[in-house]
């Protein structure tokens, strides 16, 4: 029988609730998410209808100031972020400092983080909100492309501020010196819906993250850079570059999809979960999934680009859908089961997988972080209950 006195603690009940499964840390105006029926709304509007219609700063500017902007407020917005998208030359010199193999979230997390020193007035009173973001929205891709310009141990490039934000993105990630660098419309336009489909996600692991730092009145830029620390784990953003390592495997082991079927339903003896699968409040599907295994046929298919891999990606989903092991725990795939594909379809090494993800969800860690702040919300402090022991007597050194 549950002993009721295990949740007390000096001053009175605690809830416990591990991981948060049912427990609200607070009220939001933001993303709305019902996952029995597989529904997703950023401030009231359908995930398909933003990723079929809207750009990816129109969709950045509603969530962060909760309307669609007017033609005149967009002109606004995307002028300033073409304006910041140059990084400190001081701050391309703390990249000289890691090793050339170090992964682009660290690089990603530790460069935001320093833009805090860069921008001291983050911290001193926080300063001006608004152009905080301008920076952060328009710095992120530079930085993401020259940490992975620097794993390959090429010349970094500079942003071209005639491009728009996506094809500038690209060119930086992906022009050498010796040739012009054309962006494919095909490729931009299906970045644009990855990064719409990524922007939010309510309170999930790496934004309650945010809040959370966000909470003791750190800066935005620490707030945020821990979120992208959160996002790096594997059961979180990683598992996208998990996803794609597990379907490259399952390639080499000769294509059988059920021996890894059967070692995910033992979990628990093998430690081994099928990567893209599950989601902590999608118990019917994940509907940005849908939209991604949709894209990632087209996409293939107009690149011209014939990736045995995502023959290998449907014919795991389909055993796994047809598998009693998954059926009762509702596990379908997430949004990170197939956005992997797509993004090797693009080009988008698999390190930078994450990074991707990162530059997507930062709209939605900005608009998290104001929200908490404008609502004032108190410092998150979580209560325990202690299972340690009771009062011990000290023993000196000499007698243990
Ligand atoms: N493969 C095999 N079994 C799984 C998987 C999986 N991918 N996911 C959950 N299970 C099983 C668990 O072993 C558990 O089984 P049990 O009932 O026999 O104990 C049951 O399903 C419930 O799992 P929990 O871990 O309790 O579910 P939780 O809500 O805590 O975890 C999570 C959700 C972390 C997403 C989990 O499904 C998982 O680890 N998935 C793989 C990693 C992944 O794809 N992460 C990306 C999520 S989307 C995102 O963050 C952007």
């Amino acid at each position: 029988a549950f002993d009721i006195s295990s949740l007390r603690d000096q001053t009175g009940y605690v809830t416990l609730d591990r991981g948060y499964k049912n427990t609200g840390a607070t009220q939001s105006g933001i993303t709305f998410l019902d996952g029995e029926e597989g529904i997703l709304r950023y401030r009231g509007y359908s995930i398909e209808d933003l990723a079929s219609k809207a750009t990816f700063l129109e969709v950045s500017y509603l969530l962060i100031y909760g309307e669609l902007p007017t033609a005149e407020q967009y002109e606004t917005f995307v002028n300033s972020i073409r304006r910041h998208t140059l990084v400190n030359e001081d701050m391309r010199k703390i990249f000289d400092g890691f090793p050339v193999n170090a992964h682009p979230m660290c690089v990603l997390a530790s460069l935001v983080s320093a833009m805090s020193a860069f921008y001291p007035d983050s911290h001193e009173g926080n300063g001006n909100t608004d152009q905080h973001i301008i920076r952060l929205l328009a710095k992120l891709p530079t930085i993401a492309t020259w940490s992975y310009k620097r794993s390959l141990g090429h010349p970094t490039n500079y942003p071209k501020n005639n491009l728009d934000y996506i094809p500038n993105f690209l060119n930086m990630m992906f022009a050498l010196p010796v040739e012009e660098y054309k962006v494919d419309p095909v490729v931009a336009e299906a970045l644009n819906v990855l990064l719409i489909l990524h922007a939010d996600h309510e309170q999930n692991c790496s934004t309650s993250t945010v809040r959370l730092v966000g909470s003791s009145q750190a800066n935005i830029y620490s707030s945020i850079s821990a979120g992208i620390q959160a996002l790096w784990g594997p059961l979180h953003g990683g598992a996208n570059q998990e996803v794609i390592e597990m379907l490259e495997d399952i390639k080499a082991d000769g294509g059988d999809v059920g021996k890894y079927i059967d070692m995910a339903k033992n979990a628990k003896t093998t430690g081994f979960r099928l990567f893209g699968f599950g989601h902590r409040v999608y118990k019917n599907f994940d509907p940005r999934a849908k939209i991604i295994k949709k894209a990632a046929d087209d996409v293939l298919n107009k690149l011209g680009v014939n990736d045995p891999v995502l023959e290998i990606a449907k014919g795991l989903e389909e055993a796994a859908l047809n598998d009693p092991y998954f059926v009762q725990r509702k596990l379908y795939p997430n949004v990170d089961f197939y956005s992997g594909i797509i993004y090797r379809a693009l080009g988008i090494p698999t390190n930078m997988f994450t990074v991707m993800f990162a530059i997507g969800r930062l709209p939605g860690w900005i608009a998290q972080w104001k929200e908490m702040r404008e609502q004032k919300e108190p410092i998150g402090r979580p209560r325990q209950i202690y299972t340690g022991a009771t009062l011990r007597e000290f023993v000196p050194l000499e007698n243990r």
